[in-house]
C-alpha cells in the first residue's frame, strides 16, 4: 500500500518538461499530455503512486450482497480485499497475507466463508482481519497472533460505489465535494447492477478518459449515439476538486440512450424535468467514469494493467424495483452501450498505435474539447508536482 503523501510531497513525474509546459497552457493554447506519459512504465509507476494513491473506485458495493462474502479488487500499487461482515458492514484489507505476502484472493476473485484463508500455507483470519491461526505455529515460542492482523484499508460506500483509501489524508467528503447535489435525485444506493462487462483495451488509461470527456468524435464514429443525442448538445461543468464532467441532451423522441430511444426500464424516481432529458457524464478521478441516464446508471471503472493496456469494468445499474419486475431485460441499455463502447475502444486503440512513433508530438485541442482539457490540466498539474 502506498504511504500517505500530502500534496506538497508529490515529486514531479518523469515526463518531457517542454511537453508538460505545453499541456499546462490555458485552454485554446495548450497541447495534449507529453507523449511519453502514454507509453513509459516509469510514468505509470508514478501514477500508481501519486494519482491512484487517494480515494480510488473499487466497484459497486452490491457485488457483495451477503455477510461473509469477500472479493479482491485491484487498486493502486496493490489490491484490496473487501469483506462483508456478519453485521452487514464492509471492511477492507490489504490483499496480502501477513506470513509471506501471498494474495488472499486472486485479483477480481471472490468467495464466501467464515474465515479468510490464505491459499499458500493456510493462515486463517477472522472476517475482522485478526489472525485466527497459523498451521505449525502452535508450539512456537513468542509467536503472538495479535501481532499479525491484516492491514486495514479505509473504505467508503457512496451512492452504491465502493472506494478504498489507498494512502491519503484527504477526507472522502472533500474528494466528492460538489457532487452530492448532482447525485441527489438518482438514489444511487437503491440501484442494482444488472449487467457487468469486462473489456481489455490496448490503450493507456488516460486515452480512455480523454475519449470519454469529449463528443467531438461522435459524428465520426457513433452513428447510433447521434440518433438519440445531438453530439454538440449540453454543457461542460466547471472543473471541481477531483472530478470533471458535462451533460448531453436527449433528442425529442428519445427517453434514454438506447438504439431506438425507448426505455425498457422506468424513470429513476425523483429526477427533475432537466434530469429527465439529460445524460450526465462524470469522471470521478482517477478511475471512475459515471454516466447518469434518466433510467439507469452506467459506470466504467478503469484499471491500468500496463502503460498500453487498460481493463475496463462496465456496469449497468437500475432501480431495484425495475430489476425485480417480471420480464425486465437490461439489453436495451447494455446493447446500445456495448456497441458504443466498442466503437470507442477501437478509436482508443488506434490513438495508442498512432502515437507509437517516438517523434509524435502532442496536438492541440478543439473548442469542443473543453471537458478533455479539464482532465489533461488536472493530470498535468499533478505531473508538475502541484498536488
Ligand atoms: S503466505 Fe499466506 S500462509 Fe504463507
Ligand atoms: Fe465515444
Amino acid at each position: 500500500m502506498s504511504q500517505t503523501v500530502t500534496a506538497q510531497q508529490i515529486p514531479p513525474a518523469p515526463v518531457d518538461a517542454k511537453q508538460l509546459a505545453d499541456a499546462l497552457r490555458p485552454f485554446g493554447e495548450s497541447r495534449m499530455l507529453p507523449r511519453g506519459s502514454y507509453f513509459d512504465p516509469e510514468v505509470l509507476a508514478w501514477e500508481r503512486r501519486h494519482l491512484f494513491s487517494g480515494w480510488v473506485g473499487l466497484g459497486r458495493s452490491d457485488e457483495l450482497t451477503r455477510p461473509r462474502m469477500m472479493k479482491a479488487y485491484p487498486a493502486g500499487d496493490g489490491g484490496v480485499l473487501v469483506v462483508r461482515q456478519d453485521d452487514g458492514s464492509l471492511k477492507g484489507f490489504e490483499n496480502a497475507c501477513r506470513h509471506r505476502g501471498h494474495e488472499l484472493l486472486p485479483c477480481d476473485g471472490s468467495t464466501e466463508g467464515r474465515a479468510i484463508v490464505c491459499p499458500y500455507h493456510a493462515w486463517a483470519y477472522r472476517l475482522d482481519g485478526s489472525l485466527l491461526g497459523a498451521p505449525g505455529f502452535k508450539d512456537v515460542e513468542h509467536f503472538d497472533t495479535t501481532e499479525f492482523p491484516l492491514h486495514e484499508v479505509e473504505l467508503r460506500e457512496w451512492q452504491g460505489w465502493l472506494f478504498g483509501n489507498m494512502g491519503t489524508t484527504q477526507p472522502f467528503e472533500e474528494h466528492i465535494s460538489g457532487l452530492e447535489p448532482i447525485f441527489e435525485h438518482y438514489d444511487g444506493a437503491d440501484l442494482v447492477t444488472a449487467e457487468l462487462h469486462e473489456y481489455d483495451v490496448e490503450a493507456n488509461w488516460k486515452v480512455v478518459v480523454e475519449n470519454y470527456q469529449e463528443c467531438y468524435h461522435c459524428p465520426s464514429i457513433h452513428p447510433e449515439l447521434c440518433q438519440v443525442s445531438p453530439p454538440a448538445s449540453g454543457d461542460n461543468l466547471n472543473p471541481q476538486a477531483d472530478w470533471i464532467g458535462g451533460t448531453m441532451e436527449l433528442r425529442d423522441h428519445a427517453a434514454t440512450m438506447s438504439l431506438d430511444g425507448h426505455s425498457g426500464g422506468a424513470m429513476i424516481g425523483r429526477l427533475d424535468e432537466v434530469e429527465q432529458r439529460t445524460v450526465m457524464y462524470l469522471g470521478l478521478l482517477p478511475n471512475l467514469l459515471i454516466s447518469l441516464h434518466p433510467d439507469y446508471v452506467m459506470t466504467h471503472l478503469l484499471i491500468p494493467t500496463t502503460p498500453e493496456r487498460t481493463r475496463i469494468r462496465c456496469s449497468w445499474a437500475f432501480p431495484r424495483a425495475v430489476t425485480e419486475a417480471e420480464g425486465f431485460d437490461p439489453a436495451y441499455a447494455v446493447d446500445f452501450w456495448d456497441i458504443t463502447n466498442r466503437q470507442d475502444w477501437a478509436a482508443c486503440e488506434s490513438v495508442q498505435r498512432g502515437m507509437a512513433n517516438p517523434a509524435f508530438l502532442p496536438g492541440p485541442l478543439a473548442p469542443a474539447e473543453d471537458g478533455l482539457y479539464d482532465f489533461v490540466h488536472y493530470v498535468a498539474r499533478k505531473y508538475a508536482g502541484e498536488g
